[in-house]
């Protein structure tokens, strides 16, 4: 089959599911993957005759994209803060308000800025865009999920950074391996009762420890979080987080009453509130 004849099978297949052009930008990502041609290539060589192992390719992608599995997952790959990134269903999938995170930190950091600790590391996203940027910091990072380590320890190999990646239920510990000068965290923080707002491919394919916490106990993590941060961030040292939009006020009353100082919060590209920075002071 040619390229040509490839997409209108693949467009007639996703019809109605999908708007057109979500479905022709699916379309020229797939074709990247399985055959590193760019959009100009695949414009350009639209007579070229595709495999048979292709083609199986892309039917078994336009199954995955029929039951509204997310395109990184079916790409296996994504983009964040400019680097590239492997994900599979046990990671989350990096969003654009982290990458406005991790901005705010690297802005923040200064040269005393030596040990930075990111808990629930996922992908490694933050951790890994942080060490690239930050090169004089080690960067260490902990996530309960073996799993996600394992991805995320091949996505700094691949963005050619060193992390220091452990295993670690941060709910079921007091100590931490060492004192650090920035802890951050995106811990889950999407009630239960807020599963109704999301949507279907979120809930279906992303991993629900990753997300989910209790409504009686929204602010769990925030909580075990800043009560070791009190005993691991050195002086002048930073707490970062990124929060649940509805529950700012919360998390920044949990902060007061661990005596964090200098809270700071910021909203998002999409104005809302989405992330807090604080200190101990000296
Ligand atoms: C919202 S995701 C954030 C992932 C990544 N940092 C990002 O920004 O895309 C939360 C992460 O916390 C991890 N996690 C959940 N419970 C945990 C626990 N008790 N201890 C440590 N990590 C935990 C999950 O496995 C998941 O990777």
């Amino acid at each position: 089959m040619t390229i040509e004849k490839l997409k209108i099978y693949f467009a007639h297949n996703l019809e109605g599911l999908y708007p057109s052009e979500e479905i022709e930008s699916f379309f020229f990502l797939l074709v990247e993957k399985h055959l590193n041609f760019s959009k100009v290539d695949t414009v350009l060589k639209k007579q070229y005759e595709v495999s048979e192992r292709i083609t199986q390719q892309f039917t078994e992608a336009l199954n995955r994209l029929q039951h509204f599995e997310p395109i990184q997952y079916v790409l296996g790959k994504t983009e964040f803060y400019g680097l590239p990134f492997k994900v599979t269903p046990a990671t989350l999938i990096p969003r654009p308000e982290t990458e406005e995170l991790v901005d705010w930190i690297i802005v923040n950091c200064n040269k005393n800025h030596r040990a930075l600790l990111d808990i629930g590391t996922g992908s490694g996203c933050i951790a890994i865009a942080l060490a690239k940027n930050l090169p004089a910091v080690k960067v260490s990072a902990m996530d309960i999920s073996e799993e996600a380590l394992k991805v995320a320890s091949e996505n700094a190999i691949y963005n050619k950074v060193t992390v220091n990646f452990s295993k670690k239920d941060i709910l079921g510990t007091s100590t931490l391996p060492q004192k650090y000068d920035v802890i951050i965290s995106n811990p889950p923080y999407v009630r239960n009762s807020e599963k109704e707002m999301m949507q279907k491919n979120v809930l279906d394919f992303e991993p629900a420890s990753a997300l989910f916490v209790e409504d009686d106990n929204p602010l769990l993590f925030y909580s075990k979080i800043a009560k070791l941060a009190k005993n691991y961030l050195n002086p002048n040292g930073f707490l970062f987080f990124e929060i649940n939009e509805y529950l700012s006020k919360e998390v920044i009353q949990l902060l007061e009453r661990e005596s964090f100082s200098e809270i700071e919060l910021k909203q998002d590209f999409f104005g809302k509130d989405r992330m807090i920075k604080c200190t101990l002071g000296e």
